[in-house]
């Protein structure tokens, strides 16, 4: 048995005005009100959605985060949003180390590493995403690609800090692509993410940590993909965006 947390979690991404999101919201949580989900749900919103989305979320059933957090404490940085700040919101959680973060804004594992460490500082529990291109796949290189990215980002970690991360596994040729990775080729790369966070932090928290798989992840095939044993959930782009889909998804644990 699996006892591990088992997680399905949104990145709505850039999608929805305020309206929409709130509708949305809304939606899910009286939907997963009447019917209690199987596992933990959790929705990452754009910063302008959370202030409002968490007046009325029902956080012990759908935990709220963002879908990132500035590199820098506070101050002079124009635009930018601190952890402080979605903390501030009612907000529980982030996401980090997105691959379109890594790829568009140019951020860096020492960029991550400092994000990390100021999400954790200021209480967020980090979704922390890795995984590899197309390219590298192809070259047979995803294991070292998914090692470097967790020793450059969040392998600094004590034990305690490093056991509330959450960390999702998403091929980045598998993201809004309709290419999803087989069920197998997911659970062969889950299994060594776990191998190497036993060694690095021994078995008991690689049997305790939190993996999700994201790319192309739908109701149709999430059952197969989170019966594997080292997938414990999904992080879910499109299918996150209409509560019908989402809940099929989550439903998976039923
Ligand atoms: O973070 C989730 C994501 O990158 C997967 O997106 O649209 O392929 O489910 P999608």
């Amino acid at each position: 048995v699996k006892m591990r947390k088992k997680i399905v979690a949104g990145n709505w991404k850039m999608n929805m005005n305020l309206q929409d999101g709130i509708a949305l919201a809304k939606e899910l949580n009286e939907t997963l009100k009447a019917e209690k989900p199987n596992c933990g749900v959790v929705i990452c919103t754009p910063f302008i959605h959370l202030a409002s989305i968490a007046q009325f979320l029902d956080q012990d059933i759908i935990g709220l985060g963002a879908e990132n957090c500035a590199d820098k404490e506070k101050g002079a940085f124009t635009g930018e949003v601190s952890a402080e700040m979605v903390k501030s919101t009612g907000a529980q959680y982030v996401i980090l180390g997105h691959s379109e973060r890594r790829e568009y804004y140019k951020e860096t594992p020492e960029i991550l590493k400092e994000k990390v460490l100021l999400a954790q500082k200021n209480d967020l529990k980090v979704i922390f995403c890795i995984g590899e291109s197309l390219e590298e796949r192809e070259a047979g290189k995803q294991n070292e690609v998914v090692k470097a990215e967790l020793e450059g980002s969040v392998f600094n970690l004590s034990e305690e800090d490093f056991r509330k991360i959450v960390i999702a596994y998403e091929p980045i040729w598998a993201i809004g692509t309709g290419k999803t990775a087989t069920a197998e080729q997911a659970e062969e790369i889950h299994a060594y993410i776990r191998s190497i966070i036993a060694e690095k932090y021994g078995q008991a928290v690689a049997d305790d940590t939190t993996i999700l798989y994201g790319g192309s992840c739908k109701a149709s095939n999430a059952p197969e993909l989170f019966a594997k044993p080292d997938i414990d959930g999904g992080l879910i782009g499109g299918a996150s965006l209409k509560a019908a889909d989402f809940k099929g998804i989550i439903d998976a644990f039923k």
